[in-house]
């Protein structure tokens, strides 16, 4: 469904992306992980058109979509849900979500749609009218995903959803995306998070310094010795873990 290849995206003269290639087939969950800084965003944020790359190409569904506008990817099934959420907290709840179908021209559909996303998050009817800044943090990211929705993306784009969450909101975004995975949503995750990343994902890619550095299932990453030093080993993400709930 979505083919990078060769992927290289510099901001000014500052290289962050070196050559990044990545597949993700349809019904997928892809995990892109790796360190603060290591070009996690940036791939999503080329991917969705928000910046060019200077080589490289971008396919999904066999068209080239790497020199195309962000408003025609969307609009072509790609949707990016963003760091740190980006919702709007002045709007309520339901305001944001009709941000989100703002391509819909029918009534019906848009209403429809929004049904679905209470259905799928009964707290977000409860909240409707509520303005979105008074949500909770894992609330929020809930709307975000919410609104991400609204288009029925074919491919849903997942910023490190678990950031500045605590760890018991944690496990439940994990949960909440594991569960949008087997209703049928392709989604590439992009996290920090890698021992919860990799135990939902189908497949994982590790990126340093915007460079794949690995890649493979939960079970082939594991047996790396080099990511469980890097990455598990030191317990790093447990205290960054610890640091957020306290
Ligand atoms: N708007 C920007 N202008 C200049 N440099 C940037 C910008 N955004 C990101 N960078 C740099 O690009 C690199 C990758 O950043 P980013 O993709 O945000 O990493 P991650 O999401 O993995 O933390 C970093 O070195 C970062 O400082
Ligand atoms: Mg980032």
């Amino acid at each position: 469904m979505l083919k990078v290849v060769g992927v290289e995206t510099y901001y000014g003269k500052v290289k962050a992306l070196h050559g990044v290639s990545l597949e993700v087939k349809e019904g997928q969950l892809v995990t892109i992980l790796g360190a603060n800084g290591a070009g996690k965003t940036t791939i999503l944020k080329t991917i969705s058109g928000l910046v060019e790359p200077e080589n490289g190409t971008i396919h999904f569904n066999d068209i080239r979509i790497d020199r195309k506008d962000p408003e025609d990817i969307v609009a072509m099934g790609i949707s990016h849900v963003p760091e740190w959420r980006r919702i709007f907290p002045e709007l309520t709840v339901y305001e944001n979500l009709l941000m989100g179908g703002f391509l819909i021209k029918e009534k019906d559909l848009l209403r429809d749609r929004m049904e679905e996303a209470y259905r799928h998050f009964p707290v977000l009817r409860q909240r409707q009218k509520q303005r979105a800044g008074t949500l909770s943090g894992g609330e929020q990211q809930m709307l975000a995903i919410s609104r991400a929705l609204m288009l029925k993306p074919q491919l849903l784009l997942l910023d490190e959803p678990s950031l500045g969450l605590s760890p018991l909101l944690v496990q439940d975004i994990f949960a909440t995306i594991k569960e949008l995975h087997r209703s049928g949503v392709t989604i590439l995750l992009v996290e920090q998070n890698v021992n919860h990343a990799l135990k939902i994902a189908d497949y994982g890619y590790v990126l340093t310094t915007g460079k794949i550095f690995l890649s493979g299932t939960y079970e082939d990453l594991l047996d790396e010795e080099k990511v469980r030093e890097q990455y598990l080993g030191e317990g790093k993400y447990t205290r960054r873990a610890d640091l957020w709930g306290g």
